[in-house]
Order: C-alpha cells, then structure tokens, then sequence
C-alpha cells in the first residue's frame, strides 16, 4: 500500500493517520513500537532540520529496513515526510531519495509567491517520482515545535487571518497539491499550561468542501482530545505531533539520568525514554484511529 491507498483507507474509515517528527533515533524506534502493537501505519516526520541531524540516507535506510522486516499488508507500515521543506532543491532532493510526501512550505510567504513556488515543487518532483504526495500550506501557525509562552510572531489566530475557503480552493486549483495544511486556529508549538487555542472547526468542514482533497492538520500538540475528534470527523485525515515528543523525550531522559547517576551504558538509560515516547504516541494513535 502506498501512502495514497492509506489516507484513502483512512478516509473510508473516518480516521485520521498519526505523523511524528522524530529528533533521534529513540524516537523512531518508540513510534514503530506503538505502530506495530496496533498494526497501524504512521508517517515519519523530518524537518530540514531534522534531517540535517540525522542524516537524510540514514532515515532512509532505517525507515526502509523497519518496513522490510514488520510490514503489514493493511496495518504497521511507515511513510516517510520531508517536513516544512522552503527550497526546490530540498524538495528535489527529498523525491529523489525515496520519501512518500513533501510539503512545500510557503506559508511565510505572499499568496502568490506560495503559488509559485508550490507549482514548481509539484512540477519537479513528479517528475522524479510520479507517485510522491505533495502537500501544500496556506497561513502562517508559527515555525517551531517548542514551548510555547505567547503566540508565535505574525501566526494567524484571529477569525480574520485563517485561511479561507475561497482561497484554499484557489491555491489547490492552481498548484495541483495532493495534500493541503491550513491555518484554522492551530499553532506549532504548545504552552506548558492549559491548552491551545480551539480549532475553528466550522471553516475545516468549509475548506474541505472547497478543497475537495485530503486535509492535514500541524501543531496537533497541546490541542484537546475533543477538538481532534471533531477535526476528524470534519475531514481531517493526517494529524502532526512534535513538541509533545520532544517534551517526553527531555522529561523522561532528565529522570532516568538523575535516578541512575553512576550509569554510563546508553543501553540501561534510554529504555524509559524509548517507553515515555511510545506511550505518547499510543495515546495519539489510539485517539485518531477510534481505538478504546
Ligand atoms: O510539522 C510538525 C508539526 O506540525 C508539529 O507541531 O510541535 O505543535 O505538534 P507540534
Ligand atoms: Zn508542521
């Protein structure tokens, strides 16, 4: 099953397919832990970033060798998504290497200019993969999966800066994405207390009607369970989640060093946190896919 096939089956299914950023390799191995125990696939996340941390061959070749050993024919598969990627050549790259999915990140930039560049993003990469997915953005939520003390500079909260229908249409129309991330209340990031904003719910059951395509919802941390459900339901199909990774990562990685202060193997310290990440994802898998 390709990754088109899969959102196609989540949308038969009214569910939503979990996307997670991955920082190091505990990551990784934590969300094809919490995938494989409820046969389901996921969609791997690397930033540029990311990416350039990792290695992008080596996230390749890891994501390929996981797939080769526990693929499932209809449950545990993992895709693989050049997150937020700003240049052609990025986006280029990404095709060439073997990713399932790209997203042309123009959402800092003037709605032509977004325009412009997402069509070349789709033109170019098709070409050199006819079947990877191109997702598309339209409003600016902020740039980083961090704690959150105020809303990000310039990220589009008021009723007034969401994306709107009409330009959505647009946009979709004449970039020809396969996939579309709209601001609709949502922000990257999450705040340390209390919950994020609400997602104006109402103008995702509008923007898919314009649409007509699958939707994708980033910033997923720090929203509550309910807006999820309903984001669902009103045709959300991919869901991002970072920062609350990367808060289990720091929080359990802190506590397993302070209780075993003489420990120097990798081996005895990591296990909590590979454990503290999983069940992070777990809990989103299970909310996305209706799973009691
Ligand atoms: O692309 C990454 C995501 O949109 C993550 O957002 O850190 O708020 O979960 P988040
Ligand atoms: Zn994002």
């Amino acid at each position: 099953m390709n990754l088109f096939e899969a959102i196609k089956k989540a949308e038969e299914k009214g569910v939503a397919i979990g996307h997670f950023n991955i920082g190091t390799l505990e990551y990784l191995k934590a969300i094809a832990r919490a995938a494989r125990a409820l046969h389901l696939p996921v969609i791997i996340g690397v930033s540029e970033g990311e990416r350039e941390y990792l290695g992008i061959h080596h996230v390749v070749d890891f994501v390929r060798s996981y797939n080769e050993e526990h693929s499932e024919p209809d449950g545990f598969h993992l895709f693989l998504n050049a997150d937020h990627t700003h240049s052609i050549e990025k986006i280029e790259e990404a095709a060439r290497v073997g990713f399932d999915a790209v997203i042309c990140d123009g959402s800092k930039l003037s709605f032509e200019e977004n325009i412009t560049l997402t069509s070349e993003a789709v033109i170019k990469s098709k070409k050199i993969n006819k079947d990877i997915l191109i997702e598309g953005e339209l409003g600016y939520i902020g740039s980083s999966s961090e704690i959150l003390k105020e809303i990000p500079a310039g990220a589009a909260t008021k009723p007034e800066d969401l994306t709107t229908p009409e330009e959505a249409e647009m946009f979709v129309r004449e970039t020809g994405v396969d996939l579309f991330a709209p601001a609709v209340g949502n922000l990257h990031g999450m705040f340390a207390k209390g919950k994020d904003p609400k997602l104006d719910i109402k103008l995702i059951y509008e923007i898919r009607d314009a649409v007509k395509i699958p939707l994708v919802l980033h910033g997923g941390s720090g929203n509550s369970d309910e807006d999820f459900v309903s984001a669902i339901k009103a045709g959300v199909r991919i869901i991002h989640i970072s920062t609350e990774l990367r808060v289990a990562w720091r929080d359990s990685l802190s506590q397993s060093l302070k209780e075993k202060p003489d420990e120097v193997a990798p081996g005895k310290i990591l296990p909590e946190v590979v454990k503290a990440i999983e069940d992070v994802v777990t809990n989103r898998l299970k909310l996305f896919n209706n799973i009691y």
